[in-house]
């Protein structure tokens, strides 16, 4: 397995491999120029994620749209919502194909269901057409919004990882934002290439995507769960830009071989009899592996990370993210011009904000942000709701006060993208075990996409027919993240997750510990299975 030539460094643990691990952050991403390279173009998914969302609100306000699909405001919010929907099935379905042909290839299918939703959408003739279409690009969204963070991690090393999933989020807001821009500048088109185009666009970004991808390396990890051991290597080695044989590759070769082993071994203690390796019996582990998260101590974290991803929705971002125009216009904002330049400051704020996460998230901690960001929310969402309750009839006449409750819509914007955006993601994936982490994701995933559809199809109703009380509807559940912020969420900033216990209570992660430190001692050997049972698990501690 190793190179004759390649022998310039001990193989072995006499060398302590902390001397090579890097800078954390963004040095360390600059570090990393290969992974930084591969995990950036994966993140198109990302901005495929964010693209689809945000430029329907600029394009349901176009006049050739609007005539050629002559739609109820109910029509109107289910072809906004439609894409969730899918997004919904495609984030519960995406983790079978994710292991059984990979995630490389899975995001080279997902990324072809998208270009036929989105040619779908650029074509549409009809509304059912345009459903379709973006039902089939929101299965492909969903899909990517797992399989994205999931190869990121994979192929990132430990000191970045962090880093890498927050790159995803900052993703998201540049596909919102480019996708407004988009819609911006083709407003003055004087045929349906006013909205074609847009909608067309993100077919190139689809298409590099699938095809691209093919120019990047296999998750290492995938490829040894498949037992392609020798591979595995390979691709570790171009990653981490160092020969086979240096200690960094042959340490993170051996915890990846550990943590492939626990999970097996796991699978075997609990289903002795389903250990046949047939697909039947895959299915059924993978079944039972659902009733681990609702042991004690387990069902706390997962409805933990299901309320986060309520929250981060019913805080009312994608009313504003899939509404914008139409917000501006009832903010006394009159002119399509206007309200697509103000719709396109939205995503310079939501994109330029979402750095602050992935710079200082780690410095101050989940909570702070969390919980400075509802009080904000709130305000935010209870003065525009008072400005609308008093102004909504007389706009003209109060054009300042429309411009007071944009910059509060703007304000609101900053305060979401550093806190409930990004870490509506950022916290699923560090409180749970690592092996019921993608199940319990994926549910928590899902959860997000449901209420993003609830979301989308109730905004337009509420925004006619209650109107300022939309902002009083999302302002009362601004106020109560801020008690489940402070009442049910423990700051996990530099927590291990052998620390969860502790945190949530429960002993899962303590009996998977056991477990994983006779496997080492089995594949580290005696002197390095001594060693704090760090090496694995502390990948998931990351600095974000
Ligand atoms: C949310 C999206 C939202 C976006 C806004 C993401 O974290 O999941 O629903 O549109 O942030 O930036």
């Amino acid at each position: 397995m190793k190179e004759s030539n390649e022998n310039a460094y001990p193989s072995d643990d006499r060398v302590d491999v902390s001397d090579y691990r890097g800078s954390s952050g963004l040095k360390g991403m600059v570090e990393n120029p290969y992974v930084l390279a591969t995990a950036l173009f994966a993140s198109l998914g990302g901005v495929l994620f964010g693209y689809d969302q945000g430029v329907i609100s600029g394009i349901q306000e176009m006049e050739t749209f609007k005539a050629r699909f002559d739609m109820s405001t109910t029509e109107n919010a289910f072809v906004v919502a439609i894409l969730t929907l899918g997004c919904w099935v495609g984030a519960l379905i995406v983790g079978y194909f994710a292991d059984k042909i990979g995630r490389k290839y899975s995001i080279v299918l997902n990324g072809i269901v998208f270009l036929i939703g989105s040619s779908f959408q650029g074509g549409a003739q009809t509304v059912p057409y345009l459903m379709a279409g973006r039902f089939v690009a929101g299965l492909s969204i969903g899909g990517l919004s797992m399989l994205v963070p999931l190869y990121q991690s994979e192929i990132a090393p430990p000191e970045i990882r962090g880093s890498l999933v927050s790159l995803q989020q900052l993703a998201v807001t540049f596909g919102i934002l480019i996708s407004f821009w988009i819609d911006y500048g083709c407003q003055n088109i004087p045929s349906e290439a006013q909205w074609r185009v847009p909608f067309c666009i993100q077919i190139a970004l689809g298409l590099l995507l699938v095809i691209g991808i093919f120019f990047f390396p296999f998750s290492p990890r995938w490829l040894m769960a498949q037992g392609r051991d020798d591979e595995a290597l390979q691709v570790l080695s171009k990653l981490r830009r160092v020969p086979i044989n240096h200690p960094r590759v042959q340490e993170e070769y051996r915890d990846i071989k550990v943590t492939v082993i626990f999970e097996q071994r796991v699978e075997a203690q609990r289903f002795p009899d389903l250990s046949n390796g047939t697909t039947m019996d895959q299915f059924k582990i993978g079944c039972y592996g659902y009733l681990d998260l609702f042991k004690a101590g387990m069902f706390k974290r997962l409805f933990i990370a299901c309320a986060l991803q309520f929250f981060q929705q019913f805080s009312g971002i994608n009313a504003i993210i899939y509404y914008a125009p139409k917000i501006m216009k009832s903010l006394g904002l009159t002119g399509n011009s206007v309200s697509l330049l103000a719709t396109g400051v939205i995503g310079i704020i939501n994109f330029l904000c979402t750095f602050i996460t992935v710079l200082y998230l780690d410095k101050f901690g989940r909570k702070k942000f969390l919980l400075t960001a509802s009080v904000c929310l709130t305000l935010c969402m209870v003065i525009v709701a008072a400005i609308v309750g008093v102004y909504e009839d007389d706009w003209p006449n109060h054009i300042a006060q429309g411009w007071v409750s944009v910059a509060f819509i703007y304000f609101y914007i900053a305060n979401f993208a550093y806190s409930f955006g990004p870490l509506g993601w950022v916290i699923p994936s560090e409180i749970f075990p690592l092996r019921v982490r993608s199940k319990a994701m994926s549910i928590s995933t899902s959860a997000n996409w449901m209420c993003n559809f609830i979301i989308g199809l109730i905004t337009p109703i509420m925004l006619d027919s209650i109107r300022f009380y939309t902002y009083v509807f999302f302002a009362i559940f601004c106020f109560i993240s801020f008690f489940f912020v402070f009442f049910m969420i423990p700051e996990t900033k530099g927590r291990s997750l052998e620390d969860m216990d502790a945190v949530f209570g429960g002993q899962t992660a303590a009996e998977d510990t056991a477990i994983l430190d006779q496997v080492k001692t089995e594949v580290y050997g005696q002197q390095s299975a001594t060693k704090p049972s760090s090496t694995q698990l502390q990948y998931e501690k990351e600095e974000f």
